[in-house]
């Protein structure tokens, strides 16, 4: 067998796991990268997330909506728009005046709330997460060694160099309860845009001469990028608890060894069937790379499933490690109880599909 190796930069790390047998490669590799981090219990059950869950009344409705319908759930999120301008670390005085109140009500029923942090920051001097990471350096520069500047959800942005260990230190410590204002120890982490994502370069992401740490083009360390994100975020949930409690971040981005520091998702993908098929081989991949704490948007995230499509998407996924339904911001709603008026009524015209009894629904029991 011939094997061609190419590498952007020149540098080749090549290891060799000997085996002899497929078991042994993996205890080897294992050995090598690590091994899955124990997730905190409540993140093995079903998750809802979409993009966005609006306000404080919007989360507290959805909230509610899974007791009334008996349908178990453990985990609500709040993506970008539930920051002020897409700053993270922040909230939109507006919509989410009281966070501690949303969150203390969540608590009461043993439930969690996760929320967005992206390494794209907010070209605002009047931000401290901003300003602070200017002041000490802790941006990605450009060939020009000035902070490298692009585009992504917040406008003009700056991203935080993750390889840098002083940069992660420093990331780390925002998510502690004094720092992350309005945070408490219910909420925990997802790490989205971390490839990176930069809207106005080539590839959409970060320009393979930007520079980071140590002098280091990006070319060297793409791939590392967002694997050093979820590390810091991680250890910032661990410091949070003072060392006591397991972390949850869920990344976009990864590489081999990421299974130390959380979950991964599949990104974006799409409300099809084919989606649905795919995400089975995609998610036992990822598993047999030692990522096995992963999952797959339940019901895809753009478009609109059909009701079949998301009950079979509910039950394949119920017997995958990460269990959330998410969807992006222009779809239909989809709380999984909004479809079951029509099981009571099959002999709607417009009911097409096959619908599930609500048992179908029921996750991972914990
Ligand atoms: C935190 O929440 C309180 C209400 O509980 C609000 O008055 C305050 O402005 C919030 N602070 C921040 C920084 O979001
Ligand atoms: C920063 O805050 C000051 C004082 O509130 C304001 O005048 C200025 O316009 C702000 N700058 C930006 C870039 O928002």
């Amino acid at each position: 067998m011939d094997i061609r190796w190419m590498s952007e930069s020149g540098i080749v790390d090549v290891f060799l796991l000997l085996g002899p047998m497929p078991q042994n490669v993996f205890n080897q590799y294992a050995q090598l990268t690590g091994t899955q981090i124990l997730p905190p219990l409540f993140s093995l059950g079903y998750h809802q997330c979409r993009w966005n869950y609006e306000d404080e009344a919007d989360v507290e409705a959805v909230d509610s909506g899974f007791d009334e319908h008996n349908i178990p759930y453990d985990v609500i999120w709040l993506d970008i728009e539930h920051t002020d301008g897409k700053r993270y670390f922040t909230w939109d005085p507006e919509k989410f005046p009281d966070p501690v109140k949303v969150q203390e009500k969540l608590r009461e029923k043993r439930r969690k709330l996760v929320v967005i942090s992206d390494p794209h920051i907010k070209v605002d001097p009047n931000y401290t997460l901003y300003a602070e990471a200017k002041e000490k350096g802790y941006f990605v520069k450009d060939r020009e060694i000035q902070n490298f500047e692009g585009t992504c959800w917040p406008g003009l942005s700056s991203y935080i160099d993750f390889t840098n260990p002083a940069a992660r230190e420093w990331y780390l410590s925002q998510f502690s309860l004094e720092k992350y204002k309005n945070s408490t120890d219910i909420l925990f982490v997802w790490n989205d845009m971390n490839e990176p994502s930069v809207f106005n370069a080539p590839e959409m992401t970060m320009p393979k001469d930007a520079v980071h740490h140590l002098g280091w083009e990006h070319r060297d360390l793409h791939n590392l990028y967002g694997f050093y994100q979820q590390m810091s975020t991680s250890e910032g949930l661990i410091q949070r608890s003072g060392g006591k409690e397991r972390p949850f971040v869920l990344t976009r981005s990864f590489f081999a060894g990421s299974q130390r520091y959380g979950a991964v998702w599949t990104g974006d993908n799409k409300a099809e069937w084919e989606y649905l098929k795919i995400s089975v081989p995609m998610l036992l991949s990822l598993s047999v790379t030692g990522i096995a704490f992963c999952g797959a948007d339940v019901g895809g995230f753009v478009g609109d499933p059909d009701p079949e499509l998301l009950v079979r998407w509910y039950q394949a996924a119920s017997f995958q490690p990460f269990f959330r339904g998410h969807a992006m911001q222009d779809t239909k709603r989809r709380e999984p109880w909004l479809f079951w008026r029509r099981k009571y009524s099959p002999n709607q015209e417009s009911d097409t599909g096959t619908i599930c009894p609500p048992s179908i629904l029921v996750p991972v029991v914990l």
